[in-house]
């Protein structure tokens, strides 16, 4: 386990409080010192531990930490998430509290493998159960009718939850040592602020939220996310399915799956069910995203890497597919926001695979208020 360590000097963020509890280090606390007379004494603040070298150890304390209360951040295979003990009232408060996020917005319950589904949920039909065999542990959550022990502190109130195997192995490592420690399962949204990007790295979920987290909380390292964007959302309340947010199980491979043609939201008119992700404006960057019209020099540039930079535009990532261009493209955002760019130029790809989730997401970071 790492020692506690300084948040980034240079996060990016000009929006969140810069008070007391945010007294920056290493660099910036030199600079202080010398200034100070003796009488001031400055000392490194307690902030978050982050675990680099995650061991079948270090996972067994993080697993004791989210039964004791705390939240553990940690990778899954689409973005990282920020979970707390999924039956703790208190521990989840923390989880809205940190992400700045309204309550009534449900949160996805983790667990970790299919044999513990039946703990979270009820009526599941025969489709649901196909899609369960098929795509777990894997990019999909699945919303289905919930038993007792989905409390309204995790569903928005709601009579069903949302419910994730990941498939990645320290998401799944955790989730299996917090299972052999009494729990039921882990909730975990995005481990961003609340409209803002997703995290893909260690980096980022530092940037977004170390001035939120308590010395208690940990975050754990598990590399670059392999898919980049959140995991596809069905609806499963229903005879049929319906998907709520894209994602890396695409509308043909359920189709596929089911023999059906899988509705999307958007083509949905009745249906009330609430999903943050399907706000109008989400995963926005401070940058202006713009999906049409020609950048000008000094703007930034997001396109698969067939099209060629404008000149004087500065190209954030340059993607040779669209499976690539969904694991960079919450990268590029973020960049645009480290160099203060104010508009970025995106042509979106095109397609009935992950393009489609890629679409989306970029939709509602182009939206404008
Ligand atoms: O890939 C993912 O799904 C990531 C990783 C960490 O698992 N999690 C994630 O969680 O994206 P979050 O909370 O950032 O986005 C989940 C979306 C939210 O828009 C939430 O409102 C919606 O799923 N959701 C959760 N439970 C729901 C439910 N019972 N009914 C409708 N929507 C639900
Ligand atoms: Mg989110």
């Amino acid at each position: 386990m790492k020692g506690r360590r300084p948040r980034p000097l240079d996060d990016g963020d000009s929006g969140r409080d810069k008070g007391i509890g945010s007294i920056k280090l290493g660099k910036t606390n030199d600079k202080i010192s010398a200034l100070i007379t003796p009488r001031f004494i400055v000392r490194e603040l307690p902030i978050m531990t982050i675990i680099s070298k995650c061991t079948a150890a270090t996972l067994k304390d993080a697993a004791s930490s989210l039964v004791a209360g705390n939240l553990v951040a940690f990778p899954t295979e689409t973005v990282y998430g920020l979970g707390a003990d999924a039956t703790n009232q208190s521990a989840v408060t923390k989880i809205y509290e940190v992400k700045g996020r309204p309550t009534n917005h449900p949160l996805i319950v983790h667990i970790a493998s299919i044999n513990k589904l039946e703990n979270w949920v009820r009526d599941i039909p025969e489709y649901a159960l196909k899609l369960a065999r098929s795509f777990w542990p894997g990019p999909m959550t699945l919303i289905l009718p919930r038993t007792d022990l989905a409390k309204d502190f995790i569903t928005g109130g709601q009579d069903n939850v949302g419910i994730r195997v990941p498939a990645h192995s320290i998401a799944l490592s955790l989730l299996k040592e917090f299972e052999a420690q009494g729990g039921y399962g882990i909730a975990a949204p995005s481990a961003n602020r609340f409209g803002k990007v997703s995290p893909t790295s260690v980096d980022d979920v530092q940037a977004e939220l170390a001035n939120y987290l308590s010395p208690t909380d940990l975050i754990l390292d598990g590399g670059l996310s392999l898919v980049g964007l959140e995991s596809t959302i069905i609806n499963c309340t229903d005879v049929t399915p319906i998907i709520l947010r894209p994602g890396a199980v695409t509308a043909s491979m359920i189709n596929d799956l089911l023999g059906i043609q899988i509705e999307m939201i958007s083509n949905a008119t009745t249906i009330e069910i609430k999903a943050s992700g399907l706000l109008d404006s989400h995963y926005s960057p401070k940058a202006q995203v713009y999906l049409s019209g020609s950048p000008s020099p000094g703007d930034g540039f997001i396109a698969l890497s067939k099209h060629p930079t404008p000149d004087g535009v500065i190209r954030l990532i340059s993607p040779k597919s669209s499976v690539e261009y969904a694991k960079n493209l919450y990268m590029g955002l973020r960049l645009a926001d480290r160099k203060k760019l104010s508009r970025v130029f995106v042509v979106a790809p095109t397609g009935d695979d992950i393009a489609v989730a890629i679409c989306d997401r970029l939709q509602k970071a182009a939206y404008k208020v």
